[in-house]
Formats: structure tokens, C-alpha cells, sequence
């Protein structure tokens, strides 16, 4: 079995993203903004950032998928769920779990940019910098984390741990 040790507390989750919320509500004052969820991964920190916003949003997400069931990204990846709301000449920020190679997001982004919107931005809650592959920015980020595998608040290892308040290094034996 392998081990959960614990990298974030929900408190610490909590205060970062309400940070975040803070500097996008200033960035994007006046004007509202489209949210791009990625499922799944993204299910619980989309809920708790578009409560924290003080603009008004339109949320929507899309699915991409690269993993299989192993801990590193494949770099094949297709979109599975599409967008379903009109982005064109709307801003739209991409709501990620983690950003790992970076290879997802790239594609992401190439993909809403297909629909002519205003301008695309990003914000993640973890930025994971060890094996990243792509000069993809990262506009916003709730934590930065040097390397491992993480699991809990939307992230999985093969579909478990997603349920978890808090978030946690999955060590391997
Ligand atoms: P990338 O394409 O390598 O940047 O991978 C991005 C996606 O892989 C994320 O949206 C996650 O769904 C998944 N992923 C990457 N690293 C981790 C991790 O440490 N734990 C859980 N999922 C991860
Ligand atoms: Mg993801």
C-alpha cells in the first residue's frame, strides 16, 4: 500500500485560495469572466475559487485526457468533453488541478484559442515544476511544488483519493 503524507492542510488551501480569488476579482474588475474547469481533477477547487470571486462568472468545463493509469503524463491527449458555452470575444480563465509537464494545459489553450476568445489566462492550484516540457505561463497559482506524485482535493491516483480535504504526497514502496 502507499503512504499519504500530508503536503497542504485545508487551511492552508483555504487561505491560498482566497488570495487568488483576490488577485484575479482586482485583475479582472468590471468585466466578467468565463471559468474553464478541468475535469476532473478540477471539481473541488473550481467550486471553492468561483465562491471567492467577487465578479460575476459563467462556468463551464471541458475534459482532457493524457493519463492512463501511471503517475506520468503519456503526451497524447485528446479532449473528451468540449466546451459548451460561446467564449468568443469573452475572457476565459482555465481552472487546473496541477500543472506537471505542462503538455495538457498547452494543448488546452491551443484548443479555446480555436474559439476567438478576448484573451485566455490560467490559474492552477498546484504548479509542479519538476518535469515540466512546456513554456505554457502560468498566470495565477495557489502553491508551488518542487516534485511527487499528489494526491486528494480533485486529485486522484486511478480514481482514488479525489475526496480528501486536504492534499497529500503518495509515497510508493
Ligand atoms: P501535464 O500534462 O503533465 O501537465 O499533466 C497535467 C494533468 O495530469 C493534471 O491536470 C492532472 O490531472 C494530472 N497530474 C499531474 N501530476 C499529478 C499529480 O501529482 N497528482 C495527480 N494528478 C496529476
Ligand atoms: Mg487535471
Amino acid at each position: 500500500m502507499p503512504e499519504l503524507i500530508p503536503v497542504l492542510k485545508r487551511e492552508d488551501i483555504e487561505e491560498s485560495t482566497a488570495s487568488v480569488a483576490r488577485q484575479i476579482s482586482a485583475a479582472y474588475k468590471g468585466r466578467k469572466l468565463v471559468l474553464v474547469g478541468v475535469l476532473k481533477g478540477a471539481f473541488i477547487f473550481m467550486a471553492d475559487l468561483a465562491r471567492r470571486l467577487t465578479i460575476p462568472v459563467e462556468i463551464d468545463f471541458v475534459r482532457a485526457a493524457s493519463y492512463g493509469s501511471g503517475t506520468t503524463s503519456s503526451g497524447k491527449i485528446e479532449i473528451t468533453k468540449e466546451i459548451d458555452i460561446d467564449i468568443e470575444g469573452k475572457d476565459v480563465l482555465v481552472v487546473e488541478d496541477i500543472v506537471d509537464s505542462g503538455l495538457t494545459l498547452t494543448y488546452l489553450v491551443n484548443y479555446l484559442n480555436k474559439f476567438k476568445p478576448a484573451t485566455v489566462r490560467v490559474c492552477t492550484l498546484l504548479d509542479k515544476l519538476e518535469r515540466r516540457q512546456s513554456k505554457i505561463k502560468v498566470d495565477y497559482a495557489c502553491h508551488t511544488i518542487e516534485k511527487g506524485f499528489l494526491v486528494g482535493y480533485g486529485l486522484d491516483y486511478d480514481e482514488a483519493y479525489r475526496e480528501l480535504p486536504a492534499i497529500y504526497h503518495l509515497k510508493f514502496q
